[in-house]
Parts: C-alpha cells; structure tokens; sequence
C-alpha cells in the first residue's frame, strides 16, 4: 500500500455497528498532528450503535443505512463514499459483511480489525475460542479486506498473553484496550510505505 498522503489527509470513513470504542480512538488519533487521516463520515447499519454519540461530539456526519436490503443500501453508500471524496474506509465493530462488489470498488482501500491474531480463529467469539483451546496468547489484527471474510493482507498485530484465569470478557477487555493502540498504528504504517 498504497495511500498517496500528498500534503493533504486522507479522507476517512468508519463504519460501526456498535459501541465504537475503536472509532472514538481513531477520532483522537485523527486529531494529531502526526495522523495521515481525517474522519469525515460515519457510517452504520444500526441506528441504535452507541457509537454514533461520538459523531455528534467531533461534529462528523453520520449516515445510517438499512443492509436487509444490501444491495441498494451499498449503492447508496458508495455514492455518499464519492460524494465526500473518501480514500479509505476503517471497519471498526461493523458487523456487516460487505458484497465483492463493494470491496471491489475501494479495493485496496478498506481496512478492518479483528479480535485474534489471524489467521486463527476468523469471525465470530474469538475470546472463547482461544480460551477453550489453552491458548498462551490472543491478540489482534489490522488487516486489508478482500472478499473472503477476515482474510485479507495482514498489516500489523499484537499480542497478548492469556492467563489461566481469563475469561472471555477479561481477555475481549485487554484485547480491545491493544486495539485501540494497534488501528492507529496500522495507519500510520501502510501510510508511509
Ligand atoms: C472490537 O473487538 C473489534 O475488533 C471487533 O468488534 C469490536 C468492536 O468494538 N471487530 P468497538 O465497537 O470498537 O468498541
């Protein structure tokens, strides 16, 4: 990768489906001087996610859109994507799996983060399954998406150690605090390739 920063920063959206603890730190870092990014849009599939709060507080412009129909809420979304000039899109909580077609469209340009340290345990209640397995460490993920779910070129990652008495809420709670240093990171990375 891949992103032209130039002298401008590149135009961002967040897609979330819920709290939007991972957004409210890419909101901060995007405040930093040192950020290649500027958060112009948010974007949701749930008009109850909490982290459309953060919205109203950084002032940035939230579109809601209805995925029982995908098809039609994607076409919609790319042409508000258009319309505000987005370069990259940050998948953060966004619970939604995105049409080929859509990817296709900003190929190259959409990142994720996931809860493991992929490619172990894609999807869904990675917590568990690393607990369940015995696993010494857990972890998080950056990653490009491409059409397969969770399978996409991996940025940066970062470990965490599980001790025996992890639950999965004690570990998804010092795995989302790496997160929200490892997004940011992820950023800055593929930035200054
Ligand atoms: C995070 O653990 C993220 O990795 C996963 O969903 C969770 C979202 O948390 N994809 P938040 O909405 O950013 O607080």
């Amino acid at each position: 990768m891949v992103l032209s920063t130039g002298s401008k920063k590149i135009k961002t959206a967040v897609f979330i489906s819920g709290t939007g603890s991972n957004l409210k730190s890419l909101l901060k870092f995007s405040k930093l001087k040192k950020s290649p990014i500027s958060i112009e849009m948010i974007v949701s599939n749930n008009p109850k996610s909490k982290g459309l709060n953060f919205g109203k507080i950084y002032k940035i412009r939230k579109k809601i859109f209805n995925f029982k129909k995908q098809a039609s809420a994607e076409k919609e979304i790319l042409l508000k994507l258009e319309k505000n000039k987005i370069n990259l899109i940050c998948l953060a909580g966004f619970m939604k799996i995105l049409s080929k077609n859509f990817i296709l469209n900003f190929k190259g340009q959409i990142l994720n983060i996931h809860p493991s340290l992929l490619p172990k345990y894609k999807g869904l209640n990675t917590h568990e399954k690393a607990i369940r397995n015995k696993d010494e460490y857990s972890g998080c993920t950056v990653h490009f998406v491409n059409s397969k779910v969770d399978s996409g070129k991996i940025i940066i990652q970062k470990k965490v150690k599980i001790k025996k008495d992890d639950t999965p809420k004690s570990l998804a709670k010092k795995i989302l605090y790496q997160e929200h240093k490892l997004y940011p990171k992820a950023i800055l990375k593929i930035s200054s390739l």
